[in-house]
C-alpha cells in the first residue's frame, strides 16, 4: 500500500524528498553478509554531493553479535550512528547518517528526565475518532505542513478504509484523530508499517510501525490532544499486531517537541551505548522539513506506559 507522503520508504535504496538518498537494507545483518552490508553502507553514506543529496541514510535490523563484535571494528561507520532501537527478536534497528556540511544541526534540548503524565482523560467536549468520517479538508488543514497535498489526503483516507477490512495483523496503516466540540477534526496522527527482515524471528520478518504525521490545531495545542491521540493508537496497534513481533516507534521533531508529547504518551529514548563507549544520541539530524524548514527527529520507542 503506498501513501503519498511515506514516512517510511519501501525496502532498498531509493533517491527520497529534501535531498535525500534513503536505504533500508533489504537483508537482515549477520556474521554472513556483514562485508556485503558494510560496503553497502558505506557507498551509500558517501552518494552525498552537497547539491542534490545532502543527507544519506541507511537504516538496517542487525543482530546483536554483529552489533556488539565486528561493527567496532569499523570506528568510521561508527561515527555514522544516529540513532539505535533493541527489537523485541534481539536484534538492533541501527539508523546511519552522513549530511552535507550545509545540512547541519545546531543543538538539541535534552529530553526532560521527568515529563510529567498528566490526567489521561480526554477534555470534556473532545472526542476521538479512528478515521471513519473523516473531512479531507480539516486532515488536509493539520497535515500541509507535513507537505501533503489535498489528493494525497484523500487517497491515504480511501487505502484507510481498504487496510481497516484486513486480517488485523496483515494491516499496515492506522490513523487516530480528536474532534472538538463543533465536530470538526482538530488534531491527528497516523501510523505506517514496514516489515523488515529479520535473522531471529520465525517468519523471517519484524514489523516496524511508525507513528507519524503528529498534527494539532494551532488553537487547540497545549490540552494534550496529541498526548491522548498517540496512547490510543498504541492501544490499537497493540490489539492488532498481538501475534507478529513488532516495534512501535516515532521520528519525533524537537522544534516542536513533539518528543515531549510522546514520552507522555509511554515513548522512551532508548540509551543504548556503542562498542566504542559513546553513547547514542537517538538524532536524526536535519531529517525532512516541517513548516519549510528543516528539522532534527528524536528516536523514540514505545513500552507501554506501565514500563516507562
Ligand atoms: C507537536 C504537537 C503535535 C503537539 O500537540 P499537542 O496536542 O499540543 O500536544 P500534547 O498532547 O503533548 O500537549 C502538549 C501540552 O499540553 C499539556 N497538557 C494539558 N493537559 C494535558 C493532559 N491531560 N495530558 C497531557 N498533556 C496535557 C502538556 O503538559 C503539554 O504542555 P507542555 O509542553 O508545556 O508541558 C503540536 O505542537 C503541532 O502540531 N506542532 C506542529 C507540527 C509538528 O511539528 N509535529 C511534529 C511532527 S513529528
Amino acid at each position: 500500500m503506498s501513501i503519498e507522503v511515506s514516512s517510511t520508504g519501501a525496502l532498498g535504496r531509493h533517491e527520497r524528498s529534501y535531498g535525500r538518498i534513503y536505504y533500508n537494507y533489504e537483508q537482515a545483518v549477520t556474521g554472513q553478509n556483514i562485508d556485503e552490508f558494510l560496503h553497502d553502507a558505506k557507498d551509500t553514506l558517501a552518494m552525498i554531493d552537497g547539491q542534490e543529496i545532502t543527507r544519506a541514510a541507511v537504516r538496517a535490523v542487525i543482530s546483536s553479535k554483529v552489533f556488539d563484535d565486528s561493527l567496532s571494528e569499523e570506528g568510521h561507520l561508527l561515527d555514522h550512528i544516529e540513532a539505535v532501537a533493541p527489537l523485541p527478536t534481539g536484534e538492533y534497528l541501527t539508523y546511519f547518517g552522513n549530511n552535507s556540511d550545509s545540512r547541519k544541526s545546531s543543538t538539541m534540548d535534552n529530553l526532560q528526565k521527568k515529563i510529567m503524565i498528566k490526567n489521561n482523560s480526554l477534555l470534556s467536549g473532545y472526542s476521538l475518532t479512528n478515521g471513519g468520517e473523516i473531512n479531507p479538508e480539516k486532515l488536509y488543514e493539520l497535515w500541509r505542513s507535513f507537505e501533503w497535498r489535498k489528493q494525497g489526503v484523500r487517497d491515504f483516507l480511501g487505502s484507510l478504509a481498504t487496510d481497516k477490512a484486513r486480517n488485523p495483523e496483515d494491516r499496515s496503516i492506522w490513523f487516530s484523530g480528536i474532534n472538538n466540540s463543533d465536530g470538526e477534526l482538530v488534531s491527528a496522527m497516523m501510523a505506517e508499517r514496514l516489515d523488515m527482515p529479520s535473522s531471529v524471528d520465525i517468519m523471517g520478518r519484524i514489523a516496524l510501525v511508525e507513528f507519524t504525521e503528529f498534527a494539532t490545531a494551532p488553537h487547540e495545542r497545549g490540552k494534550g490532544l496529541i498526548t491522548h491521540i498517540a496512547r490510543n493508537l498504541a492501544n490499537s496497534v497493540r490489539d492488532d499486531l498481538s501475534e507478529v513481533p513488532h516495534l512501535i516507534f516515532a521520528e519525533c521533531n524537537t522544534d516542536s517537541k513533539s518528543d515531549h508529547s510522546a514520552a507522555r504518551a509511554g515513548f522512551n529514548m532508548p540509551k543504548i551505548i556503542l562498542p566504542n563507549g559513546k553513547i547514542v544520541r537517538q538524532n536524526l539530524e536535519q531529517n525532512v522539513a516541517v513548516d519549510g524548514a528543516l528539522r532534527d527527529f528524536r528516536l523514540m520507542t514505545y513500552l507501554g506506559e506501565s514500563q516507562s
